[in-house]
């Protein structure tokens, strides 16, 4: 009798503590970002979620919002400051209105010449040292995405710098961008990337620049009839989070997320050439953009005219900052 009623008490505990947990929320994470699903971020962003969750056992859900549907570019950063959302993966190029102009490093055209002398970068202490001045802003910088290297696209055939002259580009919010447009005698235009697609179509601009993956799920062949696989500089992300928010986890589920985090980046970064080579491809089976590839005389042609952005830009990107790139990835200005 007695052990009968011992046993109905810890039962009925059990299943008190039981209904306390299920009914305990779980923690949200907002993830917002601009490009479509099918992307090496939007991929990685999908990833990410899986093992987050996954691993948590529930007590975290991650709500990934793809292609501005939240928010879009200009928006998204004070959004993180307020912790309207927890989490983002901005361009680096989105750095330079948050006053973080170092970050425009990444944008100096040339200045890495594969993904091996990138990661050196990101994976070093350069990377490291850019995230810590993100802390001031109340933002924690946990990891570096890649997406790829940029070509170039308008509707007329851009081959040299002088083919680019007078045409209107879109560029993402930085100053370095606009300095490498204006090197090829065209005209910068700043524009939130989902605005891009119908600016292209009206005429509002002639032309853009995106790694092919952005060019091709966003259908810019639909409205651009040159591609030009310039590769003149490099567009990755920075995944960051809130700082408050990030800081009052639980140890054991921010542990649990790095370690999800540091998965999705390795799954990021391991996909992200073949996608963009595969949107190239894609790209080209639509007949209606010209893929136009450089000759040798041509590629040098660009670079020329554009490695004078990585010199005038030293004042507002730092010349300490553009130092340590140069060291680390052996490149001669
Ligand atoms: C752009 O605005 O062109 C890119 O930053 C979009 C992205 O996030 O890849």
């Amino acid at each position: 009798m007695k052990l009968r009623f011992i046993f109905a008490v810890v039962a009925s505990a059990m299943l008190a503590a039981a209904g306390v947990a299920s009914a305990q929320q779980p923690i949200i994470i907002k993830f917002s970002h601009v490009v479509a699903v099918d992307t090496p971020k939007g991929k990685a962003a999908e990833y990410f979620k899986k093992l987050a969750e996954e691993r948590t056992k529930g007590r975290v859900k991650i709500e990934v919002y793809p292609n501005s549907q939240l928010f879009k570019d200009g928006e998204e950063m004070e959004a993180l400051q307020l912790g309207s959302v927890q989490m983002l993966a901005p361009s680096l190029a989105k750095f330079g209105p948050l006053g973080v102009r170092e970050f425009e490093v990444f944008d100096l055209p040339y200045i890495f010449d594969d993904f091996a002398e990138l990661h050196k970068v990101t994976q070093g202490p350069v990377g490291a040292g850019l995230f810590k001045k993100l802390e001031s802003k109340g933002i924690v910088g946990v990891a570096y995405w890649d997406n790829g290297f940029k070509v170039m696209s308008a509707n007329k055939a851009i081959r040299v710098p002088a083919d680019y002259k007078g045409l209107k580009m879109r560029i993402q919010s930085s100053k370095v961008l606009g300095d490498q447009m204006k090197a090829l005698g065209s005209i910068p235009q700043v524009m939130a990337f989902s605005e891009v697609y119908q600016a292209l179509q009206t005429g509002v601009v002639d032309g853009t620049e995106n790694p092919p993956s952005n060019f091709y799920t966003q259908k810019m062949q639909e409205v651009q009839k040159f591609l030009a696989l310039t590769n003149h500089g490099y567009l990755g992300y920075a995944v960051i989070v809130n700082k408050k928010f990030w800081d009052g986890l639980p140890p054991d589920i921010r542990t649990t997320l790095e370690g999800a985090m540091k998965d999705a980046t390795k799954f990021a970064n391991d996909i992200a050439q073949k996608e963009n080579d595969d949107s190239i491809e894609a790209v080209r089976k639509t007949g209606k953009t010209e893929i136009l590839t450089l000759t040798p005389e041509q590629k040098a042609a660009m670079k020329k005219a554009l490695v004078a952005v990585h010199k005038d830009n030293e004042s507002r990107v730092g010349k300490e900052t553009i130092e340590a790139v140069y060291k680390a990835t052996d490149f001669k200005p």
